[in-house]
């Protein structure tokens, strides 16, 4: 019996050691974890439960069947981050570069069966040099049977992936499906083609980091969500994250503990939105201001940061949140805004979310790169998000909201079940002076300086008059309520509450054919 328990221990203490102690040493020199050490890292102490440690390949091209290493170069199992049950996988950079072949994918594939038929989040960390060359179009497949797990799984278990390293060519596809990605500055890139054959195709030179680094990514592509420091600040993020998400699509989720008395006043924001509509000021203070505890996780803060979106609570609560930021390009919308807002709403609307809306937008950007890269298209991704949400919508006016856009952000009229406005809300189909040029073209002809300058001054005050405030909406029922900056916080949370219970019954369909 004793030899028997020694073979186990062996058995395992061999598969701990990856690829060895040199292999290890190097990941180490880099300032990178191991794969065993970054689930240890991530998960709650003493919650991670092996699957298939002594798993091989069987392949036997190019001498592999001498070269294996039990677990083959991925680490799988289940555990839990803040007592909830998640499934893992972490790719071994020590064996074979994380590369991925046949009986690795099937490990990942096992644990993300495992976790979609237990309706539990997976996260997997990615540190890979791709398709393991020698297994050919075994690799290939097992790529492809991972992107459709997690297609199937899309929507009905949060998906998040890590990456620790590197990330192409097929590798990409699998954490692009997912929700949320990770990036780690300076030790991680994606790319589809590297910059070696870029160089042969197209002639540019750019390196790993500057084509897909986590600065790329988190500032030009948009592919990556959090840009962290380093892993450890990953761990602790994914976690933040992960405070804020359900199991699953249908499990109700149990609100946040906090201190924060939900009743207080929000005195700070009788200050902060400025009465003169061109006057920019920092949304996200308002947003501070109206959570609990100040506590707001943002999502792609690095991105089209014309538009904030991100995580947060009001009286325990959860809620996301998406902000125009007049602080940023005057808060206007265009094509990137549209799809980072759109695509944070439908992740809401899939697991259950309601969606709180700050709206202080001027409409959509004009100019010839926009329309020839599709704003048309992109911005109805926005609309259509909010109006096939069935998830608690309230939006709060907080100063301008003209045009176009006054619809796409969570209007009534595409069935926000809430829709507030401050005093400083104006909602109109344009700027004070853009309309006055427009329908008093005639009236103008002709005038010259000072008479110019009156008349317009006078046409200009008018308009303002009648449409720069929030009232005409509210005649019409279009606003709910026209309420004070201070009593935000306390009215968010009574309208969440009673909200809690929506029910909203759609006529039966495939899918939605939502314009991509
Ligand atoms: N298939 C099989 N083995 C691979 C591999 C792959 N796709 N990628 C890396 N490896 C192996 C290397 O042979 C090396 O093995 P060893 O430790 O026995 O010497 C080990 O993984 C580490 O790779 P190495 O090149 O030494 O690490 P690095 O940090 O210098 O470079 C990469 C990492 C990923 C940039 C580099 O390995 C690479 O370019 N790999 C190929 C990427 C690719 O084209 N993949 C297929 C497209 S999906």
């Amino acid at each position: 019996l004793e030899e028997k328990r020694a073979f186990l221990l062996n058995k395992r203490a061999e598969a701990e050691q990856g690829g060895g102690e040199a292999r290890i040493a190097k990941q180490h020199d880099q300032g990178k974890y191991t794969a065993r050490e970054r689930i240890e890292r991530l998960v709650d102490p003493g919650t991670f439960i092996e699957f298939d440690k002594f798993v091989t390949h069987r392949c036997v091209n190019f001498g592999m069947e001498k070269k294996k290493f039990l677990g083959d170069g991925v680490v799988t199992g289940i555990a839990e981050i803040n007592g909830q049950k998640i499934a893992v996988y972490s790719q071994d950079f020590t064996c074979w570069g994380g590369a991925l072949g046949e009986a690795h994918a099937k490990k990942i594939c096992k644990i993300m069966d495992f976790a979609l038929d237990n309706r539990i989040p997976v996260i997997g960390i990615q540190d890979s040099g791709g398709a393991r060359i020698q297994e050919g179009v075994d690799a290939l497949g097992g790529y492809a049977e991972i992107f459709y797990r997690n297609v199937k799984a899309s929507g009905v278990i949060p998906q998040i992936s890590l990456i620790m390293g590197p990330s192409a060519g097929g590798a990409v596809y699998s954490p692009a499906v997912t929700d949320f990605i990770f990036m780690v500055d300076q030790s991680s890139y994606m790319f589809v083609t590297g910059p070696d054959v870029i160089k042969t195709v197209t002639h540019e030179e750019v390196t790993k980091e500057d084509l897909g680094g986590a600065t790329a990514h988190s500032e030009k592509s948009g592919v990556c969500q959090f840009k962290c420091k380093d892993e450890d600040e990953t761990f602790e993020r994914v976690r933040e994250l992960m405070s804020y998400l359900p199991a699953s699509n249908f499990r109700a989720q149990e609100d946040k503990y906090t201190s924060d008395p939900v009743y207080r006043d929000n005195t700070k924001l009788k200050e902060v939105v400025p009465g003169n509509p061109k006057k920019p000021y920092d949304m996200k203070e308002v947003i501070l201001d109206i959570v609990d505890d100040g506590h707001f996780l943002e999502v792609h803060k690095d991105y089209a940061r014309n538009i904030v979106v991100g995580f947060a609570s009001i009286g325990g609560i959860k809620i996301g949140i998406v902000a125009n930021q007049p602080e940023v390009l005057a808060g206007v919308l265009d094509i990137d805004s549209s799809c980072k807002a759109a695509r944070f709403i439908r992740f809401c609307d899939s697991f259950d979310i309601p969606i709180v809306s700050l709206v202080d937008v001027p409409g959509f950007l004009p100019g010839t790169v926009q329309e020839y890269g599709g704003i048309i298209k992109h911005g109805s991704k926005l609309l259509y998000a909010y109006a096939e949400a069935t998830v608690p919508l309230i939006t709060l006016i907080t100063r301008k909201s003209y045009g176009g856009a006054y619809d796409v952000m969570a209007s009534k009229h595409i069935r926000a079940d809430v829709n507030l406005a401050y005093p400083t809300g104006e909602i109109a189909v344009m700027g004070a002076e853009g309309a006055v040029n427009i329908v008093f073209r005639n009236e103008l002809k002709g005038l010259e300086g000072e008479e110019y300058e009156k008349k317009k001054a006078e046409l200009v005050a008018n308009y303002e008059n009648n449409f720069a405030n929030p009232y005409v909406a509210a005649e019409r029922g279009y606003i709910d309520s026209v309420i004070l900056p201070e009593e935000t916080r306390k009215r968010l949370y009574e309208y969440l509450k009673v909200l809690k219970d929506k029910k909203v019954d759609r006529p039966k369909r495939k899918h939605g054919n939502i314009q991509l």
